[in-house]
């Protein structure tokens, strides 16, 4: 456990918006000195309405040992061109994405940290015992989660810190993995957006034309399929049951129709790029 020696400052630039609000409510519990910058109306009228304050960036700022930009990753370039310049030495940036760290979007300066950390969200496997913890989907609230970060600089007392207000972000935190900037681009997006968000879509289109197309009743088909996605995950990720022979030759099927011989190029270097250069509307990433 990581513990800090001297009171810190922290803001937090788009405190309105999805995560914004997230880690809006874990920081006002914290011990930090927190302020909380947010650029739209409805936006401020959310933070407010959390009984908090809204300070103008650039006051925010000023004095801030570690900034997080919650904006969207399509405006993280101009806002951290805007925000880092006027930083006092030795802070930490800390972004929620590794997206534009990655496509060299963010304002570069010395003297400055460069953090990512992105929440893992409760495992499907995790043993929830409260109400509070089911109803946590996302983490944040009381559903324990791991957290992946990178420093770019890899600075000890850098690390520290940051990994404190990670912890208190996504709060409660088990373990924070430190990664670098391309390993955590390669679990997010590849790993679990293309991959598992993908499929986890492809499901429920195949929930509907269960429903639609073949016209099982809706109820039997959520049952059945929410039942076995259960146990394919825990067969699959943790080997807890093996599955039946003729379950494997459907299986077979299934990757023979479903999956292109292919699909491992998106763990290519220059896949990764496409994604990400996509993702944040650009061009292409700068290296
Ligand atoms: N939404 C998620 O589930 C999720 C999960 C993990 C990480 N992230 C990351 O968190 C970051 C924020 O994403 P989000 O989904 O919360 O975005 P969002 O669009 O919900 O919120 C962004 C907020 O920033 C505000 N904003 C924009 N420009 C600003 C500026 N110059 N100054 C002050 N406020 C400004 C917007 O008004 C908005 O309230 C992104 O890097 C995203 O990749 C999001």
């Amino acid at each position: 456990m990581t513990t800090l020696t001297r009171p810190t400052t922290v803001a937090l630039i788009g405190a309105g918006g999805k995560m914004g609000m997230r880690v809006s409510n874990n920081l006002k519990k914290s011990d930090f000195t927190v302020f909380y910058s947010e650029a739209s109306p409805a936006g401020q009228e959310r933070v407010r309405g959390l009984g908090l304050d809204i300070t103008p960036t650039d006051e925010a700022i000023v004095d801030a040992d570690v900034v997080i930009l919650a904006v969207p990753d399509v405006v993280l370039g101009a806002v951290s061109e805007d925000v880092v310049p006027k930083l006092k030495d030795g802070a930490i940036v800390l972004t929620l994405d590794p997206a534009a760290a990655y496509a060299g979007l963010l304002f570069a300066r010395d003297g400055i940290e460069y953090v990512c950390a992105h929440p893992c969200h409760p495992s499907v496997f995790l043993e929830r015992r409260t109400d509070e913890e089911y109803a946590d989907t996302f983490g944040g609230i009381a559903a324990p989660q791991e957290v992946v970060a990178a420093i770019e600089s890899g600075d000890e007392t850098a690390r520290v810190l940051a990994e404190s207000v990670i912890s208190t972000i996504y709060a409660p935190v088990i373990q924070v993995h430190w990664v670098t900037v391309k390993q955590l681009a390669v679990l997010e997006p590849t790993l679990v957006e293309t991959i598992a968000c993908m499929i986890g879509e492809l499901l429920q289109e195949a929930l509907d034309e269960t429903v639609n197309t073949v016209g099982v009743p809706y109820e039997a088909a959520r049952a059945m399929l929410w039942g076995h996605v259960g146990i394919a995950l825990t067969n699959a990720l943790r080997g807890s049951n093996p599955f039946s022979d003729a379950c494997h030759i459907a299986m077979d099927y299934g990757r023979e129709s479903i999956i292109k011989d292919d699909w491992k190029k998106i763990f290519d270097d220059s896949e990764l790029d496409y994604v990400i250069a996509r993702m944040l509307k650009i061009d292409a990433v700068k290296r």
